[in-house]
C-alpha cells in the first residue's frame, strides 16, 4: 500500500529534531493505519459472513477514495501522470460514456482511454468478453508488456455467456458479478460512518409493482414470468412496461419505484451472486424488493437479511400475497424492513442506457489504481462455468 512508512522515515542516526519529526512522522502513519483498519471493520453489510479478506481490502477504497488513497502531498497535475493507465479495448456493446463519470463515484486512481495507440504503455487493458471474435483476430496483436495486466470484463451469467476457445488463460484478472471476481460489477451498500435515521419512507401510491417488457409478460416462460402469473390470482401487481412506459426509465426509474411499497426484484436467471439493479432500485428508491433468483444466503452476502423479501421464504405465492397483504395493514412490521438504513448507505445506480457499463469499468480502474499484484488466472472457464 502506498501509505505504507519508507526506511527514511525511521532514520535512527538522525539528530534530536529530526527524531522529533520520525516521532511525529510515524504517528501519523499509525493513524492512517488506524483509519484503514477501521474502515476495513466498517465497511460491511454482513459482518458474520463477510468476503473473503482480499476483498475487504479492495472496498476499504469504496467508501472514500481520498481517505483511503490519497497521499495528501500530491499535486493534481503530477498526479494524474502518476495514474496507471487502463485502457478500454472495446467499447461495450458501443455504450460509450464520458469516464469523467467515475469521479461521481469517487473513483480517480487511473487514468481511462480508449485510445489503442496507449496499448504499449497501458497497465491494463479492458477487454469486453461479448466483443471478443471468434478467431481472436481483434485482441490486441503486439506482445504483452510484462507490467501489463488483461482484464476479463463479463456482466452476463453463466447461461447468457458464450465460451470463446482460446482465452481461458489470456487474463490477469477478472471484471464479474462473481463475489470471487477480482473485481466487483455490482451495486453494493457501504456502512455508514454514523449511526443515523434520517430515512423517510417516500409517499407510497401502489402496493407492488414490476418494471418489465409487458410483451414478454404473454410470450416468456421462465420462472419469474410463472411466479408472476400465480402471484396475480391473489395480489395486484402494477405493471411498468419498460418497452413503451415511460415512467420507468431514466430519471423516473427511481421515482416509480419509491411510489411503491414493494416492487418485484425478479432476476432473469438464478446464479450465484447474479444480483442485479433489479435488486438495487428498490433498495436505493426507498421500497421494499420481493426476490426471485438465488438462494435468500445468497443476498444475505451482500445485503442484511432484513432488507427484502424472498419468495422462498414462502411456500408458495398464495402465501406470499396474504403476507404482502398483511403488511399492507401493519405499518409497524413494514417499516421494519426499512431498519438497515440506519447503519448502511445504498447508492442509485446509473439509469441511462450507455452507463449500462460504467461501473464495472470505473471499479477496474480503481482496481488497477491500487492493487500491484502479479495475477494469472489460469483457467477462466473452469472458474466461471461451475
Ligand atoms: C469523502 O471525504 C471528504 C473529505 O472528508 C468529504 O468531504 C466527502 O463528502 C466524502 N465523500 C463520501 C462519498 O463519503
Ligand atoms: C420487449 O419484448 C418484445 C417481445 O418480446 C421485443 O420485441 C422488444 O424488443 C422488447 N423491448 C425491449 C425494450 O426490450
Ligand atoms: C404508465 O405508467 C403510468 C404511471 O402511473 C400509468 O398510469 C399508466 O397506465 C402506464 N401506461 C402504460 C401503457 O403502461
Ligand atoms: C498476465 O497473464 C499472462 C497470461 O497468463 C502472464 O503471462 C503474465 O505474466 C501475467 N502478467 C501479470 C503482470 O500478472
Amino acid at each position: 500500500m502506498s501509505s505504507f512508512p519508507k526506511a527514511a522515515d525511521f532514520n535512527m542516526a538522525a539528530p534530536t529534531s529530526s527524531v522529533l519529526r520520525a516521532i511525529l512522522k510515524g504517528a501519523l502513519v499509525l493513524a492512517g493505519i488506524i483509519v484503514l483498519l477501521s474502515m476495513y471493520y466498517r465497511s460491511f453489510p454482513s459482518p458474520r459472513c463477510h468476503p473473503s479478506p482480499k476483498q475487504l481490502t479492495k472496498q476499504d477504497n469504496s467508501q472514500n477514495e481520498s481517505v483511503a488513497t490519497t497521499p495528501s502531498s500530491s499535486l493534481p497535475g503530477e498526479q494524474q501522470a502518476d495514474k496507471p493507465v487502463v485502457l478500454l479495448w472495446f467499447w461495450p456493446e458501443s455504450k460509450k460514456f464520458d469516464f469523467q463519470v467515475c469521479k461521481k463515484l469517487n473513483i480517480n486512481n487511473c487514468r481511462l482511454t480508449d485510445d489503442r495507440s496507449l496499448y504499449s504503455s497501458a497497465h491494463a487493458v479492458l477487454i469486453f468478453h461479448k466483443a471478443i471474435k471468434d478467431d481472436l483476430s481483434n485482441l490486441p496483436t503486439t506482445p504483452r508488456p510484462a507490467f501489463q495486466r488483461w482484464i476479463w470484463l463479463n456482466m452476463d451469467p453463466p447461461s447468457n455467456t458464450l465460451k470463446i476457445a482460446g482465452i481461458e488463460s489470456l487474463f490477469n484478472l477478472t471484471a464479474s458479478f462473481r463475489e470471487d471476481a477480482d473485481i466487483h460489477v455490482r451495486w453494493q451498500l457501504t456502512a455508514k460512518k454514523h449511526m443515523d435515521d434520517n430515512f423517510v419512507l417516500p409517499e407510497k401510491e401502489h402496493l407492488l409493482c414490476w418494471i418489465v417488457n409487458s410483451s414478454d409478460l404473454d410470450t416468456q416462460t421462465g420462472e419469474e414470468y410463472r411466479y408472476y402469473k400465480e402471484l396475480i390470482k391473489y395480489i395486484k401487481v402494477d405493471i411498468f412496461d419498460s418497452s413503451s412506459n415511460e415512467s420507468s426509465r431514466g430519471e423516473n426509474y427511481f421515482r416509480t419505484i419509491s411510489s411503491c411499497k414493494f416492487f418485484l426484484s425478479f432476476e432473469n436467471s438464478d446464479h450465484k451472486d447474479h444480483i442485479t439493479e433489479t435488486f438495487n432500485g428498490p433498495l436505493a428508491a426507498g421500497t421494499v424488493p420481493i426476490v426471485l433468483g438465488p438462494l435468500r444466503k445468497n443476498y444475505e452476502r451482500f445485503v442484511p437479511s432484513t432488507s427484502f423479501i424472498h419468495v422462498n421464504d414462502f411456500p408458495d405465492p398464495l402465501a406470499l400475497a396474504e403476507f404482502l397483504l398483511k403488511l399492507d395493514d401493519d405499518n409497524e412490521a413494514y417499516m421494519k424492513y426499512f431498519d438497515w438504513r440506519h447503519f448502511y448507505n445504498v447508492r442509485r445506480h446509473f439509469t441511462e442506457e450507455n452507463h449500462a457499463f460504467a461501473l464495472a469499468i470505473c471499479q477496474a480502474c480503481r482496481h488497477i489504481g491500487i492493487t500491484h499484484e502479479f495475477r494469472v488466472v489460469r483457467d477462466l472457464y473452469k472458474w466461471f462455468f461451475i
